[in-house]
């Protein structure tokens, strides 16, 4: 464990935003984390873990400890009669962990395919993508309590995953640190291609039972066509969750908006596809400063070179108004503004 001071962030958030951690540790060990706890001096410290920078804006330098997860591993733990359980570092880059499980020949992650980030921020989030997210796959993790050093092995009960939403955004946000994800893979799989995207492609290919690599391959050529790529434009991915609202008030903006898109959920509220609340108020291709919504979906947000994180705040405030204004909706942002 070798702290680093005035370290910037700017490569290290998908965003590209410019930013600086007063002191930065890289752990690429549970025994590393654990001296950094002991630690007389960085011990009591407020921390902050980064992953892959995909889900955070940065708005102004970081005075807590900079906790930059580097533990990797990936292996096949066990096969049960239902399903096969593999566990990765949370270090690893998701996408790389996805086909990875597919190299092994044990499908089930491949509508997760191409999601930026780590395996340490998967479950911080629940990411999710066509019709899968990760609660769905879901084992159990390690979590490095700061204060205790201990690790608990925490299930999907205690972990209370909601959309895009755990324990580790909300209560445990600050408290700990995710070392290991175990996911489950059911057996028989059973590939879920609901997505209205997915229907698309095996009416286009005459496809209509493809295999886990086959959906991965989709799921890639999709995301590819409509997302940007991090490496190339700086973005974090949706920067709202699809807001849920209830039948009356759907009912409502549907008198006035037929057009809406929205989606019934089984407990009767319906979700509205944010993007097209976004896209209907004129925001797609716009930008305020240097960052900008993406012309091609207007639910990502992007940083047309030398963004910073106020600016980044300032259009999603601009934004958050203006659909308030038309539909009475307030838009939630997905990232973490820290
Ligand atoms: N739409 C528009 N205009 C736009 C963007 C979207 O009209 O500018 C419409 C689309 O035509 C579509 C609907 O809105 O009918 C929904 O769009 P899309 O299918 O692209 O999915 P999304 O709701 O925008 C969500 C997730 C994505 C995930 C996709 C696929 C959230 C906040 N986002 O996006 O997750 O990949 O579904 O499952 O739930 C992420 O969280 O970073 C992310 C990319």
């Amino acid at each position: 464990m070798h702290p680093e001071h005035d370290v910037s962030l700017k490569s290290l958030n998908t965003f590209g935003l410019p930013a600086v951690a007063r002191t930065l540790v890289r752990v690429s060990s549970e025994s590393e984390v654990r001296r950094l706890i002991d630690d007389p001096q960085l011990g009591l410290a407020p921390k902050l873990v980064l992953g892959g920078g995909s889900n955070v804006v940065f708005i102004r330098d970081v005075e807590p400890v900079v906790i930059k997860m580097e533990i990797m591993g990936r292996r096949v733990v066990e096969e049960r009669a239902d399903c096969w359980i593999v566990e990765a570092g949370a270090g690893e880059n998701w996408h790389d962990f996805v086909a990875w499980t597919l190299d092994q020949g044990l499908p089930g992650l491949e509508n997760m395919a191409l999601i930026p980030g780590t395996v340490g921020a998967a479950p911080v989030q629940n990411i999710g993508a066509y019709g899968v997210e990760l609660a769905d796959r879901f084992e159990s993790v390690d979590n490095i309590d700061f204060m205790t050093g201990r690790t608990l092995v925490l299930g999907a009960q205690t972990c209370r995953f909601g959309y895009r939403d755990s324990i580790f955004k909300r209560e445990l946000a600050g408290k700990s640190v995710i070392t290991r994800v175990r996911l489950r893979l059911p057996k028989p799989w059973i590939p879920v291609l609901g997505y209205l995207d997915l229907e698309r492609k095996m009416a286009e290919s005459g496809n209509y039972a493809p295999s886990a690599r086959q959906i991965f391959d989709w799921v890639v050529a999709i995301r590819r066509a409509k997302l940007p790529d991090p490496a190339v434009i700086g973005n974090a991915g949706s920067f709202f969750k699809n807001p849920v609202v209830t039948e009356e008030q759907c009912r409502d903006i549907i008198g006035r908006d037929p057009e809406i898109v929205h989606y019934p959920l089984p407990d009767g509220t319906v979700k509205l596809a944010a993007g097209w609340l976004i896209d209907a108020c004129g925001w797609k291709g716009k930008s305020i400063g240097q960052a900008g919504v993406y012309e091609k979906q207007a639910l990502v947000l992007v940083n047309r070179g030398g963004a910073i994180g106020a600016e980044v705040v300032t259009l999603a405030r601009a934004i958050q108004e203006s659909v308030y204004g038309r539909f009475g909706i307030r838009l939630e942002p997905e990232p973490v503004v820290v």
